[in-house]
């Protein structure tokens, strides 16, 4: 387990109230770790601090006026859908337009196969909730998104873990992985993920979805960033390839979200799932919160149909471009080989490895000195962690801030070395 973040004086959630004999709190709670990217959040506001930690979008670019109108729209023209309780799988109008959305993308969906989350990551959580027992075996990624840890880490399961390369995670790793477990789930993030930013190759979906049918074991697909894409050619997602192979869509769960493409503060998302555990997952749903805000959905479906977010989404896509270049170029030419960078064709993230043996934890309290903060990649591995890497965050801060970012993480990397060698 990595060691704690520096922290803040003021959170007083980490003070432990109690007697560590009598824990008010679950098991199942006891067992959650805090989030270190949320938690480094909290310095994200200190003056003049550059973050590249977080995977916020760039606020600068969202779409305030065609927010506006859409927020005004649902309030004017449909008060009781956006006011009143709504149904537990989302408003049927909100599921057409998705399921539209979808199409564009080749995934052939209808307004029944989706459910309305509150974000993304109530999709994986529900999904988790409903698939797994304690103990458990699930497949992630290694490294892997660190909240579906969260999520998935509730049921204390068995991790079994592939790696990553340059094509995304290793699929043909997974009976190796298994060891014999047959897993409930197979986690996997196939385009930009984070933190890496890699992409899985054409073969490796195919290969993933063939696996899931011979072992009928879901696959949870969790696509945040395809539309993100700056370069190079879409690969279609794996829940559009399961339709090449008979039975496999009974087996295929997708998860995805406005966050990254419109706006994270509407907590808007969406599952596609088969019908079996669409039924599972409205269950719960309705146990965890009834049904999304109403107020948002109404407010996304009008800015849907506004027919604004092509356009909004060329300048994102344009705008992330130069900031990843002016990340990457200027981290390249400040460290050298000292720290191998992945620079992927889209998304949010740059994933590096330092080659001179730098404990990206131990940097991490000395570029927050010198204000500026990253994540250290030891947060993403549930097994055998990469103390020399770490997640960059690009599309927060514009060039100039990256640049100057990058100068500073390089000062707090000589001063580390500079002490380790007085030490
Ligand atoms: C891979 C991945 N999945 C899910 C999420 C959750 O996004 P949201 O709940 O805002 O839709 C994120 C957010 O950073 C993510 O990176």
């Amino acid at each position: 387990m990595p060691a704690a973040l520096p922290d803040l004086p003021d959170d007083p959630s980490h003070a432990s109230q109690h007697d560590p004999q009598h824990d008010p709190l679950s098991r199942r709670m006891r067992a959650l770790r805090r989030s270190d990217v949320r938690d480094l959040l909290r310095h994200a506001g200190l003056p003049d601090m550059i973050s590249l930690a977080g995977g916020l979008p760039a606020a600068e670019l969202f779409d305030v006026e065609g927010l506006r109108a859409a927020t005004l729209a649902a309030l004017d023209d449909t008060p009781a859908a956006a006011l009143q309780y709504g149904m537990t799988e989302g408003q049927p109008a909100l599921r057409e337009a998705i399921a539209a959305l979808l199409g564009e993308r080749g995934i052939v969906a209808g307004a029944d196969d989706l459910v309305i989350t509150a974000g993304s990551q109530q999709g994986l959580d529900l999904v988790a909730r409903v698939l797994l027992d304690d103990g458990d075996a699930v497949v992630v990624e290694r490294p892997s998104y660190l909240a579906a840890l969260q999520a998935f880490g509730l049921a204390s399961p068995r991790w079994c873990t592939i790696g990553v390369d340059a094509h995304g995670g290793r699929v043909e790793d997974l009976d190796a992985a298994c060891a014999g477990l047959r897993p409930k789930l197979v986690y996997v993030v196939p385009d930009f993920a984070n933190p890496t930013g890699a992409c899985m190759s054409l073969e490796r979906r195919r290969a993933l979805v063939r696996w899931a049918v011979r072992h009928q074991v879901t696959v949870l697909e969790d696509d945040p960033y395809g539309a993100l894409r700056t370069g190079g050619a879409p690969i279609p997602s794996i829940a559009a390839l399961a339709a090449e192979v008979p039975g496999a869509s009974n087996w295929i769960a997708q998860a995805s979200t406005l966050s990254k493409t419109v706006a994270p503060g509407l907590r808007v998302g969406w599952l596609r799932l088969p019908p079996w555990l669409r039924d599972a997952v409205v269950r719960l749903k309705q146990a965890a919160d009834l049904h999304t805000s109403s107020l948002a959905q109404e407010t996304a479906r009008h800015y849907l149909a506004s027919g604004r977010l092509p356009a909004r989404l060329a300048i994102v896509r344009a705008e992330y471009a130069r900031r990843r270049d002016a990340l990457a170029e200027a981290l390249q030419s400040g460290f050298g080989d000292r720290l191998a960078l992945q620079v992927p064709e889209g998304g949010m993230f740059l994933w590096g490895r330092f080659t001179d043996g730098t404990d990206t934890r131990a940097l991490l309290p000395h570029a927050l000195e010198r204000g500026t903060m990253f994540v250290p990649g030891d947060a993403f591995f549930v097994d055998a962690a990469d103390a020399a890497s770490l997640r960059l965050n690009f599309s927060a801060a514009p060039p100039d801030r990256l640049r100057e970012g990058a100068r500073r993480l390089r000062d707090a990397h000589a001063a580390l070395h500079a002490r380790a060698a007085a030490a």
